[in-house]
């Protein structure tokens, strides 16, 4: 039987999902036309990863229905899912790390002749997706452990194109990735939308949303609270759904003032003052981590001697880009996470002053309105932007003079990204000396004091933010020679 003209692609309708006590949908419809571009909005923890991951088997719902094309729809599983058209490519990666690039992209799908794996052609299924997003020269053997977070997120895309579905969803697909790949990834999207294909897109910048989404569903604490045409609807008023109040300025009003140098950077004489917050702006791969763990002592260096021990005792505070492996215990409780390591972590950055942190944390948790049952709820449990807070709060509570921090605010709400600002403006107004590194230039531009420029690991430039543009920053961070 055809399917009918102006049968959606997706309709979902009154699903319910609840992990224990907490209820994290609540009767959430979503209607997604074939081709359409639809994005998923909404605070950290207000659902939408739990509302994509019943859509592609990870999870059953409670009640509720799904249709794809017209036909009833339920997954027994991810697999079966892909099979029937629906690929889901997840917030926190979730590929092998120690199966090769064509592995990690046949997984689940490989082809078989004479009952045998067919390597030749899966490694030829694998190189063609990957020239499709114009990385065709990724090393196919090479372990994905190897690969960098934006290569590996590229790897998964992949993965999930292998399949040809013909619903896919992304959540929050350029977290980690160069706006070099972001534009690309915006073509993949463009040119599967073209072709039929309908995606289901997650994420917090509004501003990429406005750029490839047609329609938007907002979630509120598991329930639908808007949706509509993007073009037809004011930016403000998608914020409004999603915090459920006016909310006037992102960034905070400062009026800064220096004291003297507080801690140097070990590349081109970078120094952040007392009160100060430097951006330190590039592409990845510029450098702008390492530079970060470098100065805490956490790589070996040549130029830096020293240890996290050593840094914390002076007061400085890291970070660090990767919360999955180095900023939280997933399986600890949020407690134990903001009360710091006593556990694993201990080993690597040394002494820590655990009764000082305990009776400091608390505060932050509501501070940074972090969404959870209570303390006691493993932090593994919490929705990802979530997570990202309790590294944060667990960083914040520490009464540190110089804080050292890699994306801190990836994956974040809007509503949050506000608070998290608000905090650092104020450490810095309390005389703490702030270096950031951020990829979401409007953020370097709208809290920074001064923004510094990586390329190929060094400092190329470094001026008051007000003597910056984004072209001006952009073209530096690329270099005359690739522009
Ligand atoms: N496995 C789980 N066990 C318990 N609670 C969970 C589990 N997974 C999600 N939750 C809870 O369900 C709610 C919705 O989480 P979800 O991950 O869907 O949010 P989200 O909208 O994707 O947020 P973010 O923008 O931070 O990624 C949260 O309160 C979260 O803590
Ligand atoms: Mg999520």
């Amino acid at each position: 039987m055809p399917t009918p003209i102006n049968t959606p692609r997706l309709r979902l309708s009154g699903i319910d999902k609840a992990f224990g006590a907490t209820q994290a949908l609540r009767g959430v419809s979503l209607v997604v036309a074939p081709g359409e571009v639809h994005a998923l909005i909404g605070e950290n923890g207000a659902g939408k990863s739990t509302l994509m991951k019943v859509l592609s088997g990870v999870i059953r719902g409670d009640a509720g229905t799904m249709e794809i094309d017209g036909v009833p729809y339920i997954p027994a599983d991810t697999l079966d899912a892909r099979r029937r058209g629906v690929a889901m490519i997840y917030q926190e990666l979730s590929l092998a790390p120690h199966l090769s690039v064509w592995e990690n992209i046949v997984l689940g799908a490989e082809p078989h002749r004479f009952g045998w794996l067919d390597r030749a052609e899966a490694r030829q299924r694998a190189r063609g997706v990957l020239a499709r997003l114009a990385h065709e020269h990724l090393d196919l053997d090479r372990p994905v452990g190897e690969f960098s977070i934006a290569e590996q997120q590229v790897i998964e895309i992949a993965r999930a194109l292998l399949a040809e579905p013909r619903m896919l969803v992304m959540d929050e697909p350029t977290s980690s990735l160069t706006q070099a790949d972001t534009e690309k990834l915006f073509d993949v999207v463009a040119q599967l939308s073209a072709h039929g294909v309908s995606v289901i897109y997650i994420s917090h910048f509004l501003e990429e949303v406005r750029r490839v989404a047609q329609r938007f569903t907002v979630l509120k604490d598991g329930q639908t609270v808007g949706s509509g045409e993007v073009a037809a609807t004011a930016q403000t008023e998608i914020v409004r759904l999603m915090v459920g109040r006016e909310m006037s300025d992102l960034y905070p009003q400062r009026s800064p003032q220096f004291g003297g140098p507080m801690f140097a950077l070990p590349a081109g004489g970078l120094e952040v003052r007392a009160g100060e917050i430097l951006g330190i702006a590039g592409l990845i791969g510029a450098g702008r981590t390492e530079l970060l763990r470098a100065a805490f002592g956490l790589d070996p260096s040549t130029v830096v001697h020293t240890t996290p021990a050593r840094r914390w005792s002076e007061r400085v505070g890291f970070l660090s880009e990767n919360r999955k492996e180095e900023g939280l215990m997933l399986p600890l409780s949020l407690a134990e996470n903001a009360s710091l390591p006593k556990y694993k972590t201990l080993a690597r950055w040394g002494w820590l002053p655990v009764s000082v942190l305990n009776a400091a944390t608390a505060p932050w948790l509501e501070k940074l309105s972090i969404k959870a049952r209570d303390a006691g709820q493993g932090a593994g449990e919490l929705s990802g932007g979530n997570q990202q807070k309790v590294a944060l709060a667990r960083l914040l509570a520490y009464p540190a003079r110089v804080l050292l921090l890699d994306e801190p605010t990836r994956g974040i709400d809007v509503g949050s990204k506000a608070q998290i600002y608000e905090l650092i403006a104020k450490l810095a107004g309390q005389g703490c000396a702030v270096v950031m590194v951020s990829s979401y230039l409007p953020e370097l531009f709208g809290l920074c004091d001064r923004i510094a420029v990586m390329r190929r690991r060094e400092v190329v430039a470094c001026k008051p933010t007000t003597e910056w543009t984004e072209q001006t920053l952009m073209t530096a961070a690329v270099g005359a020679d690739t522009a």
